[in-house]
Formats: structure tokens, C-alpha cells, sequence
């Protein structure tokens, strides 16, 4: 853990195998990783490789068959209630208006928000101003877009007193256009309020643009392949992407998952002859 600081979250050795009939499913293989406070990282890896079974492992909803977790160097294996979560569909509550929605995360960490409940609910009003979503306030869910339901989602996961945040492929079901305002506007966020994030995403450019550093996993069951530094200075611009540097760091990761997702066809092949 770099520098005696005591991380944001330290996943150490971890692996899970699931029981099905006769046999044993093994989905993560010796994980470790590393999320510094304040730190943005994230983790590429091919679908169904165990990407969200280990944010189930980080968020205590199941317990690894090996290694810990550790959250500012406090042993949390197995423990709910530690981190904020935005899941990959907003999972706003219809009947909530979009204000409370965003106040759901503090409503179920009751002890650990600081401050009133009316001081919360302008806090929340504010914030929704700052990302577009003022007029919203006390508009039902149904009748925002995808993108701003993000949002208001994202808000929540901020809102949230926990100070780790893990992104379960937030905007993989947004139109380009829209998931790059997204990218652009939650780079804008997170660089004003430094919380530390762990983000899975399928999209390498994502990856490179967001953040500080990317763990690629192997496919099932899942390892670490391989970690990649971010070396591009902050704030970030979107035009970091035409940068030789990151077309180059972007050619090697495509390439290590192109090469993983060759072992899976290949494994695929074997399976039907
Ligand atoms: N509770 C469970 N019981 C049994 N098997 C499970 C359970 N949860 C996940 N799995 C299996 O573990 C494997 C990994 O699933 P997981 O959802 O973690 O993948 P993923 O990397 O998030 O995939 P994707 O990128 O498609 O979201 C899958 O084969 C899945 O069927
Ligand atoms: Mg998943």
C-alpha cells in the first residue's frame, strides 16, 4: 500500500468459486488490487469474467473462499455498508421524486451524515443545479432521459457518506453522443471532489481517459493481467484522446484484450466439439 497512507481499499488475494451441481465455479483467481484515496481506477476485463462479482465481494454481499478486503486498513471482508454504489442501470424508486432519489444514500447511513435533513435536502438541491437537473428536483424519474437518470444516480452515489464509490459500467447503456458528455461531465465531478472511485468498463478509451489506473483482468476465472499507470496530467481534456501517447497505451491494451477474448472463442470452440 503505497506509502504507508492506508488505502482507500485494498483487495488482497482474493478468490471466490460459486457451487453448481456436482461442481465448483471458479470466478476470481488471487485478486489484488489497490484504490488509494482519492484515487481513480478502474478495471477492464471481458464480460463474464467476474467484474461484478468482485464489486459484490468489496460491498459484502458475499464472502471470498480466499483473502480480505481491507478499507482504510480496517478488515471489512464480508461487511455491507462500507461503500456507495452506483449499478449499472440508475435504479431510481418511480414513486421517489428525482430530490429524493439523490437523499436515498444518506437515508440508509443515517449515523455518518453530518448536518440536518434540511440542510442535506438544499445540499442535494444545489448539487442537482450543478448538474442540470434543478428543474427536476421534484419531477418523478419517468419523466427524465437516460442520461439525466444517470445523474441524479451518480448524484446519489456521491451524496452517499461512504467515501469509496464503485461504478458498475454506469454509462454502458447510453447512445455515444450522450455517454461522451457523461464521461465528460463525471471527469469534471470527480476532479472537483476527489472521492476515490473503483469503475468497471468494457471501454478501453473510457478506462484511459478516466483514470489513474487500470487493472486488466484475465477472462473467467479472473486475474490480474495486467496494471497500467495513467501518466496524463490533470484536469483532463477530451482531446487527450488524439494524443500519440494515448493512441500508443490504447493499441496495448486493445491488444491484451484481444488476445483474452481469443482464449474464450478458442475455449468456446473446444466446448462444441
Ligand atoms: N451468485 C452467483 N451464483 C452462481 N454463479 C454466479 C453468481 N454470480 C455470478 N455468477 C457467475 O460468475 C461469473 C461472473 O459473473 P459476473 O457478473 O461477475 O461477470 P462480469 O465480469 O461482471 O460480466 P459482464 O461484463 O458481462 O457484466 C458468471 O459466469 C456468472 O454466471
Ligand atoms: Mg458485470
Amino acid at each position: 500500500m503505497g506509502g504507508g497512507e492506508k488505502a482507500a481499499l485494498n483487495v488482497n488475494r482474493v478468490s471466490i468459486a460459486f457451487r453448481q451441481r456436482k461442481n465448483q465455479l471458479p470466478v476470481l483467481k488471487n485478486i489484488s488490487l489497490t484504490v488509494e484515496r482519492g484515487e481513480f481506477v478502474s478495471l477492464l476485463g471481458p464480460s463474464g469474467s467476474g467484474k461484478s462479482t468482485l464489486f459484490h465481494l468489496i460491498g459484502g454481499l458475499l464472502t471470498p473462499n480466499q483473502g480480505n478486503i481491507y478499507m482504510d486498513g480496517e478488515d471489512v471482508t464480508g461487511t455491507r455498508g462500507r461503500i456507495s454504489y452506483m449499478p449499472q442501470q440508475p435504479a431510481l424508486f418511480p414513486w421517489r421524486t428525482t430530490l429524493d432519489n439523490v437523499l436515498l444514500g444518506q437515508e440508509n447511513a443515517p449515523g455518518s451524515v453530518k448536518g440536518t435533513r434540511r440542510e442535506a435536502r438544499e445540499e442535494a438541491r444545489r448539487r442537482l443545479d450543478e448538474v442540470g437537473l434543478g428543474k427536476f428536483a421534484d419531477a418523478y424519474p419517468y419523466t427524465l432521459s437516460g442520461g439525466m437518470q444517470q445523474r441524479a444516480a451518480f448524484l446519489r452515489a456521491m451524496l452517499s457518506p461512504q467515501e469509496l464509490m464503485l461504478l458498475d459500467e454506469p454509462f454502458s447503456a447510453l447512445d455515444e453522443l450522450t455517454r461522451a458528455d457523461m464521461q465528460q461531465w463525471l471527469l469534471q465531478m470527480w476532479e472537483r471532489n476527489r472521492r476515490s472511485v473503483l469503475f468497471i468498463t468494457h471501454s478501453i478509451e473510457e478506462a484511459l481517459l478516466l483514470s489513474d489506473r487500470i487493472y486488466v483482468l484475465s477472462a473467467r476465472p479472473a486475474s490480474v493481467l495486467q496494471v497500467m499507470d495513467v501518466p496524463f496530467a490533470r484536469p483532463r481534456q477530451e482531446d487527450i484522446t488524439a494524443d500519440q501517447n494515448f493512441v500508443e497505451l490504447k493499441h496495448e491494451l486493445s491488444r491484451r484484450m484481444r488476445e483474452e477474448k481469443a482464449k474464450i472463442t478458442a475455449a468456446w470452440e473446444g466446448d462444441t466439439v
